[in-house]
């Protein structure tokens, strides 16, 4: 006859404490989240993770207000849930935050958590995955839960190119709170109930009458398109989760691991005629530059970056032969590829997240120059422009840039060039590398001559000109006779070119002088 196995009362009691902790709010605060289309905290670290892998910490841990009749309610947890886990197999530290525990607010308790879990993760050299959901600074808890900020805040920066650090926010960020999603290397949001800011809709009215929705004013998109302050958009919490798997398959785990290499099954010698035909044969037709990037990469799989915000420079992961590496590209489909001041500073961020950590970047280069205008000028152009030729330049990983039509003016030097340390050049037979474009040029170098022609004749003599100019320098030859190019390639060759680069790029060393760090013009 099978006795009944009889658990001991210390064992219960452990069980008893842990499922409290795992209640979080209740049913009720939980029904109430799961019907505004968010998954629970626990649910979201399960999708996240590797199955079966979470390792939970600080379960017990409780808050130690005794204001405003807090001390009445002392959830296990305190409403942060932390830990370590896999995915695909590799360690990663998270925490999520459980709205449904007063408001996901952070405490001085739940503040140490997180402190906890990043000094774990900076030990172990692992990243750290944030799942952010709500209502800021513990308000029982007044200067307390501003000091559990400062710490996170001081430990963020710290880990900064260290290890990899990624948001989520899948409900609320307000107020202060925002600085420490904005201090790490990536921010998702979800489309509906994400929302970022510093002040509110309310305070907004208050003090300069504007109305405004928290969605307008927060929301996902408004973040990706518009600030460019997160960098991936998801349908929802499963999405997003899923998102941010794929990210860390590119990323090594911290600055001196090398990034996962995958095993390739796309031949390396995959050429692709047409490559040849992409660039069009009239210069001002616009072309998609991510059919480049895509027919080139391995499985035509590319992983992209602040996909909404500054289209006309793409940015984002992919592999070539097996390996990791970030692509920068101007996209002549929008904006003629211009770059402008939010394009130099998207473009800056993930040059700079590249070379931390050891990731090759590889530059598609189709750019007409800097985009004029008061407005750009006003802002900054010169100032931001500058973090680009800054990032590229001080960048010590493997550098390969394709030219593929335009390399104009500055542009030209800030893009990679072989000037600032670019390992490999190449430039397709369409490229035109000069300081400006044919009609730009002659209308300077050859205005007197024009102006002074008859009023018939100057149009015929400009078309001469510009003809003229075309022909001797909007081409590739006069930058690889003086080796600024080291190879003119044939398009459907890029692949198997830049993967011939890469493998002997692989034990590269280089360096920066010795510094306590630049001062990028920020
Ligand atoms: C304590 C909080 C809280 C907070 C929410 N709650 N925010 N408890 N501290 N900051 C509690 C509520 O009392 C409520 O408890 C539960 O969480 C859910 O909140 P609701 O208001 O019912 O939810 P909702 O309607 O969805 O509104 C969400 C919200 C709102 C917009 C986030 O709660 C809100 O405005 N909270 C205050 C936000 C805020 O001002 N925070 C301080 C910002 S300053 P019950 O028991 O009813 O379920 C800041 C400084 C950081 O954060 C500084 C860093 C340097």
């Amino acid at each position: 006859m099978a006795t009944e196995e009889k658990t001991r009362p210390e064992i219960e009691e452990l069980r008893r404490r842990s499922a409290a902790a795992e209640e979080g709010g209740g049913v009720e605060r939980r029904e109430r989240e799961r019907k505004a289309g968010k998954l629970a905290a626990r649910e979201r670290i399960a999708l996240l993770l590797d199955e079966g892998t979470f390792e939970e910490l600080d379960k017990f841990v409780t808050h130690r207000c005794v204001d405003f009749g807090i001390e009445q309610q002392r959830p296990p947890g305190d409403g942060f849930i932390t830990g370590y886990g896999r995915i695909d197999g590799r360690l990663v530290y998270v925490f999520a935050q459980d709205f449904t525990v007063f408001g996901g607010s952070l405490s001085e308790a739940n503040a140490s958590k997180i402190c906890k879990v990043m000094d774990l993760a900076m030990r172990a050299g692992a990243p750290v995955i944030g799942l952010n959901d709500s209502g800021g600074a513990r308000i029982q808890e007044g200067v307390m839960s501003l000091a559990g900020y400062a710490d996170i805040f001081l430990r963020n920066t710290l880990a900064s190119g260290v290890i990899p650090q990624i948001s989520a926010i899948l409900g609320p960020c307000a107020g202060g709170a925002v600085y420490s999603p904005a201090i790490t290397d990536f921010i998702f949001m979800t489309a509906e109930t994400a929302y970022m800011f510093v002040t509110g809709p309310d305070v907004i009215k208050t003090v300069t009458h504007e109305e405004v929705t928290k969605h307008e004013l927060g929301g996902a998109m408004t973040h990706n398109a518009t600030s460019g302050v997160a960098h991936f958009a998801a349908r929802d919490d499963a999405e997003c989760l899923a998102m941010i798997r794929e990210l860390i398959s590119f990323l090594p785990s911290n600055n001196l691991d090398d990034p996962p290499r995958r095993a390739c099954n796309d031949p390396a010698e995959r050429a692709d005629a047409s490559l040849d035909e992409l660039v069009p044969t009239e210069a001002r037709v616009p072309y998609d530059i991510k059919q480049a990037i895509y027919t080139v990469v391995d499985d035509h799989y590319f992983f992209e970056v602040q996909e909404h915000f500054a289209k006309n420079l793409v940015i984002g992961f992919a592999r070539l032969d097996g390996r990791p590496v970030g692509i920068v590209a101007n996209q002549p489909a929008v904006l003629s590829g211009v770059l402008d001041i939010n394009a130099s500073v998207k473009g800056a961020r993930f040059v700079r997240f590249c070379d931390a950590f050891n990731i090759p970047l590889i530059t598609f280069e189709d750019v007409p120059g800097f985009l004029p205008g008061t407005q750009q000028e006003f802002g900054g152009i010169i100032r931001h422009g500058a973090k680009l030729l800054f990032a590229f330049a001080e960048a010590t990983v493997p550098k390969l840039t394709v030219i593929i039509r335009k390399a104009y003016g500055g542009a030209y030097c800030v893009m990679a060039s072989k000037h600032i340390r670019t390992d490999a050049n190449f430039a397709w037979p369409t490229a035109e590398i000069a300081v400006m474009g044919p009609e730009g040029a002659v209308n300077i170098v050859y205005k007197r001559e024009i102006e002074s022609a008859p009023q018939a004749e100057r149009e015929r003599l400009r078309e001469q000109k510009v003809a003229e100019f075309r022909a001797r320098f909007a081409n590739p030859y006069i930058a690889a006779e003086r080796g600024y190019i080291d190879a003119v390639i044939e398009p459907r060759e890029t692949r198997i070119r830049l993967i011939t680069a890469l493998r002997a790029l692989e034990n590269k060393r280089d360096s920066n002088p010795k510094k306590k760090h630049g001062n990028i013009p920020l």
